[in-house]
């Protein structure tokens, strides 16, 4: 099966790519926004994935775009470095999709599915340590705290406690292993949701340090922005979105006004970088989630560069 984009004629309203101009889609993944925007504009477009997967797939989308498209595997919060190296300090867009591909769900042996069998690897870059170590490793209070906060598993305790347990009669080495531990001590939720869903996506943020890799791409993009340079972001549930709205709420000077007893006074307001695009996350349409179920907890924020700082007035 293959990816279909999300949102894609919204991210490409907002992207607004032109010719002549350099954009980075810092989550290549099946190639879907990036051969979308090469189309768009004559522009040069650099990709990024840490997926070795996916960077693979994408070889034939660079011949395709002679000289236009260039690959470059590891992560989007390691964004300035890799095109440092490359000789690339300046963009005037970029996209970031988050979270995983249809292809990473997909493929049973990857890990990141609850509805099939394979290795509890979870791991997008399959460099460093898997699930199936974390499972076996992190003491129960951890592994609780681990649940709660990147799962926002309300039962996150009773897990911990029922991981343990069975790790110590046998190592649980796969995904259906650990999905059945769940489902032992979670009950069927009444709308349909497995029992084992927010246990699975918080291990894959702690194996992947999903949220601070956003965290490290949102700084990155500040510095590698032109002026007038647009920055969309894509995320699929609450955890990244809150990341994404709280730096878009600073960056664009909309903080909360400090307090006038405040003995910093009113300068202690941070500097407007950004000027916001989307007053509130966008959605995908009625018929986008008919036709493709994943969009349907998509949000899209895009924010534009300003030309300078500006302090914001009080
Ligand atoms: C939702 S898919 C992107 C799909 C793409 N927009 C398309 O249209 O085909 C997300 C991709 O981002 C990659 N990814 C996720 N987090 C990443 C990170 N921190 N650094 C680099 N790539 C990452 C995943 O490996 C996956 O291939």
């Amino acid at each position: 099966m293959s990816h279909i984009p999300v949102m894609l004629d919204e991210v490409l309203s907002q992207l607004a790519p032109a010719a002549g101009e350099t954009y980075l889609d810092g989550t290549f993944g099946g190639g879907g926004y990036a051969r979308a925007i090469l189309e768009r504009a004559d522009c040069t477009l650099w990709a990024i994935d840490r997926d070795p997967a996916a960077i693979a797939r994408g070889a034939a989308l660079v011949s395709a775009f002679t000289g236009r498209l260039h690959l470059i595997e590891g992560s989007f919060g390691n964004m300035l470095d890799l095109l440092k190296r490359e000789g690339i300090a300046r963009l005037d867009g970029i996209v970031l999709d988050l979270g995983l591909s249809s292809y990473q769900i997909d493929e049973g042996a990857r890990g990141f599915s609850f509805r099939q069998d394979g290795d509890l690897d979870m791991r997008m870059s399959l460099a460093g340590p898997t699930a199936a170590d974390l499972v076996a490793e992190l003491p129960e209070h951890e592994l609780a705290d681990t649940l709660f906060q990147f799962g926002e598993e309300k039962l996150s305790r009773r897990i911990a406690r029922a991981i343990v347990a069975a790790r110590a009669e046998a190592p649980i080495t796969t995904t259906l292993q650990l999905a059945s531990i769940i489902r032992g001590v979670v009950p069927p939720s009444r709308d349909g949701i497995h029992p084992a869903t927010r246990s699975f996506q918080a291990l894959r943020i702690r194996v992947n340090d999903e949220l601070g890799e956003i965290s490290r791409a949102l700084g990155a993009a500040a510095t590698l922005l032109n002026p007038g340079g647009r920055l969309v972001v894509v995320s699929f549930h609450s955890l990244e979105d809150r990341i994404v709205k709280r730096f878009v709420i600073g960056a664009s000077g909309r903080a909360p006004a400090p307090s006038r007893h405040d003995p910093r006074g009113l300068a202690a307001r941070p500097a407007a970088r950004f000027k916001l695009l989307t007053p509130r996350a966008l959605r995908p349409r009625e018929s986008e989630i008919a036709n493709n179920p994943r969009a349907r907890s998509a949000r899209l924020r895009a924010m534009q560069r300003l030309t300078q700082d500006f302090e914001a007035r009080p």
